[in-house]
């Protein structure tokens, strides 16, 4: 496992849930990390160092809303490593958001949704461009959902604030494909379906946790996850951008 030897990639939300997988999947196979969140990342970071030899991340506190923030996040993994390859935008807040009608969305929490969500996600691409453009190559990733591609039957699952950020953000990365491809810059959206963010908790769920609604009959793992994110920053992934890759054991199709 050394389809990314050397790269540096920078993941945000890396310190919890699916970043924290993602970062250790990533430093297996060979890549350079600097991990950013509003919380601490010094656990993912020991993890990436225990599960691959000689990767010692940087860590980074950042709230990726701020736009100050996000451009001293990427001046300082470039200071570190001297380039950026990679840029994996996951940070997101999903959780607590049901709601029983549209007519309870408390709109600060809308805002603050879509501050993370939609605009983290842009700074993040804002904030790596100008080192991915000087060095005329560059992958970011943005983290969409498969909850965009159906409407729930039940109203308290429809999280309109959530579901219409994840939207927004397949479409910043079909915009932003277009600009940076000029530079040899490509950009991908993976929107995953329903998955157990924590390899603990998957482990012990292991194939028994139903989902009788996707083709697969299962509800997803990080691993699901995790080997797809490998090949979209890979060499092999290169002439892939402006698309939204579903991994969600075909629960919805299109
Ligand atoms: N788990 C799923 O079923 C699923 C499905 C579809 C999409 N997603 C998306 O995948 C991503 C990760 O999901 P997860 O299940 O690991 O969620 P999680 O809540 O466990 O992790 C999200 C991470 O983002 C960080 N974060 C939140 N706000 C931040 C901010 N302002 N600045 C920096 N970091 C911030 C959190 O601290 C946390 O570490 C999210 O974007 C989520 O929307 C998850």
């Amino acid at each position: 496992m050394d389809r990314l030897q050397d790269k540096v990639i920078l993941i945000t939300g890396a310190a919890a849930g699916l970043g924290r997988e993602y970062a250790v999947r990533l430093a297996q196979e060979g890549a350079q990390l600097a991990l950013a969140d509003i919380n601490d990342c010094a656990d993912t970071a020991a993890r990436c160092a225990a599960a691959a030899q000689g990767s010692d991340p940087l860590t980074l506190s950042v709230d990726v809303s701020d736009e100050d923030q996000t451009k001293e996040m990427a001046r300082r993994t470039h200071d570190r490593y001297g380039r950026i390859d990679g840029l994996l935008n996951n940070a997101g807040l999903m959780r607590g958001l049901a709601v029983k009608s549209l007519l309870d969305v408390d709109m600060e929490v809308w805002d603050r949704v879509y501050a993370v969500n939609a605009r983290g996600t842009f700074l993040g691409i804002r904030a790596v461009f100008p080192y991915m453009r000087d060095q005329k190559s560059g992958t970011i990733v943005n983290i969409g959902s498969g909850s965009t591609l159906r409407i729930a039957r039940a109203v308290d699952s429809l999280n309109p604030h959530y579901t219409s950020s994840k939207a927004a953000i397949a479409n910043i990365t079909r915009i932003v494909a277009r600009e940076l491809g000029a530079y040899n810059i490509n950009v991908v959206t993976i929107a995953p379906g329903s998955t157990t963010s924590d390899r603990d908790q998957a482990l012990a769920e292991g194939e028994a946790y139903p989902e009788p609604d996707a083709a697969l009959q299962r509800r997803g793992v990080p691993s699901d996850l995790t080997g797809v994110m490998a090949f979209l920053f890979s060499e092999d992934a290169r002439f892939i951008s402006g698309q939204m890759i579903v991994v969600n054991g075909g629960r919805e199709v299109y």
